[in-house]
């Protein structure tokens, strides 16, 4: 059972809430987390929560109320940094009010500056990298008691296989699941791997058991989760079977047909046939591939040390289209990297038609500080063209998602209902097995958290609309 549900006394009944109510309380001290960054980041704050509420702590979500503010962190941009510094003055707003109250940083950056945020930060009390959360209630203790609380050693086996994380801001219908933690694979534009540290598979079973134990919580879909996840590898101590990911993969899929399983990030140098065929050969494994080119030309994935060039990425989609001809997929990509010219930039631009990406995450290059881009390539592509280039790839992206997405009226897809629209509670809203959002009049009949057969009536670049047929 998941510790949501074991801690209900504290919690309000609402599906997925694990907010405390005032007269639970019971003098338990109440944080408050905000998390940036990928989704790993998220799901590390659920493992927070739950070393947390471990440790006599509640959640909650008003800022200016709480005993500990813990912000976890992203270094991917250099505007990601910035956010956070950002978020950090208007929590020195909260100190000046409520005395004693510590503030934490977490996650990337942490593990980045190390003992400088300390000093860059004056109202930083703790410091703690992404393998260190379970050094958490000591470093609070210390924290409480007037010194700088700081842990962020890597680990090489860290996965926090055996702590139920918390489902903090849960719809209570979809979870993620981390599979693995760090990245061995050093793109030279990339810090994760400082920040991250190295790659590490979570013991296949542990991850099972949460899979069955979010549905039988009631939920119906989960993402894995790992920076590469096509390089999952885990072998059985006792056995000694090795699980690679298309094998982990068919597992959680046999947990339940009616779980949506669902993965992120795949690696076009490690993505084989047999995940993609295994994705063929279960319903409940969504027919949706995130596939990070970062560049469509040879030279520069060669600079960037991605290990694959244009044909063999070119091949992998032949793959997937081939095996799975209804998937959707879709990309990274970095305009402007060091020395790109533009040729090199139309290349990209040629690879988002060839690929036909449904919808894709863009962003222009940001040098950060000790990579190998960084140390040894010039980031000489100005500003402003980057940007242009940048903006050059969004236009033709979302010509091309919109495009994708007309193909879709007519058709009806099965929708797992995720909860209400943003813009109105009389419409539901879900996504496909492309992973593309539907918003649809909502029905009696229906819940959240249920399946439902909608048709297609109008799109926008990135949106479904439609109805129930069902
Ligand atoms: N593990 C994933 C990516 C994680 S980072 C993968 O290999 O695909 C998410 C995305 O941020 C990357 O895919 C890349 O497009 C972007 N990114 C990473 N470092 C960047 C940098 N220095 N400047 C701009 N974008 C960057
Ligand atoms: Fe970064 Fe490359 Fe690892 Fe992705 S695969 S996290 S881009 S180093
Ligand atoms: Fe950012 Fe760290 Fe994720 S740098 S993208 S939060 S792994």
């Amino acid at each position: 059972m998941s510790k949501s549900l074991l801690e209900k006394t504290i919690v309000e009944e609402k599906q997925g809430e694990v907010f405390f109510k005032e007269s639970n309380l019971q003098g338990k001290k109440k944080f408050y987390v905000e998390s940036y960054g990928c989704q790993m980041n998220f799901s590390d704050s659920e493992i927070i929560a739950s070393i947390l509420m471990k440790n006599g702590f509640v959640a909650t979500k008003e800022m200016y109320d709480s005993d500990l503010i813990l912000i976890n962190t992203c270094s991917i941009r250099e505007k990601a940094e910035d956010n956070v510094r950002q978020r950090l003055r208007e929590f020195d707003k909260v100190k000046k009010t409520r005395k004693g109250t510590l503030v934490g940083v977490m996650g990337c950056m942490a593990e980045r500056l190390k003992t400088k945020l300390l000093e860059q930060e004056k109202l930083v009390d703790l410091v703690v990298g992404p393998d260190a959360y379970r050094d958490l209630p000591k470093l609070i203790e210390a924290a409480e008691d007037g010194q700088k609380g700081i842990n962020v050693l890597l680990s090489r086996e860290e996965t926090y296989a055996d702590i139920s994380p918390i489902r903090l801001d849960s719809n209570g219908v979809s979870a993620f699941i981390s599979i693995m933690r760090g990245c061995d694979n050093m793109c030279s534009f990339c810090v994760v791997p400082f920040t991250r540290g190295r790659e590490r598979s979570r013991n296949a079973f542990s991850i099972l058991s949460e899979a069955q134990s979010l549905f039988d919580d009631g939920f119906r879909e989960v993402t894995l989760l790992g920076q590469n996840v096509d390089s999952y590898k885990w072998t059985n101590p006792e056995t000694g079977a090795i699980v690679n990911f298309a094998d982990l993969l068919k597992q959680v899929a046999l947990v339940h047909p009616e779980l949506r399983v669902r993965f992120s990030t795949s690696h076009p140098k490690d993505i084989t046939d047999q995940v993609v065929e295994t994705i063929a050969s279960y319903e409940n494994i969504c027919n949706y591939i995130h596939l990070p080119v970062q560049s469509g030309n040879s030279r520069v994935l060669k600079l960037m040390n991605r290990t694959y060039d244009r044909d063999w990425y070119k091949d992998r989609i032949d793959a997937i289209y081939r095996i799975l001809p209804d998937c959707a997929i879709s990309s990274d990509m970095i305009a402007g990297f060091c020395s790109e010219t533009e040729e090199e930039h139309q290349d990209t631009l040629s690879m988002i038609k060839y690929a036909n990406y449904s919808m894709s995450y863009m962003f222009y290059y940001s040098e950060r500080p000790g990579t190998l881009a960084q140390k040894k390539y010039e980031d000489d592509i100005p500003l402003k063209i980057k940007k242009r280039r940048l903006s050059e790839i969004i236009k033709l992206q979302s010509e091309i998602s919109m495009a994708h997405n007309q193909r879709d009226i007519g058709k009806s897809f099965k929708v797992l209902i995720e909860g209400y629209s943003k813009k109105s509670d009389k419409h539901y809203k879900g996504r496909n097995s492309q992973n593309k959002v539907i918003v649809f009049p909502k029905t009696e009949n229906h819940n959240i958290g249920e399946y439902i057969q909608v048709k297609v009536n109008d799109v926008t670049s990135a949106t479904l609309l439609g109805e129930a047929v069902t």
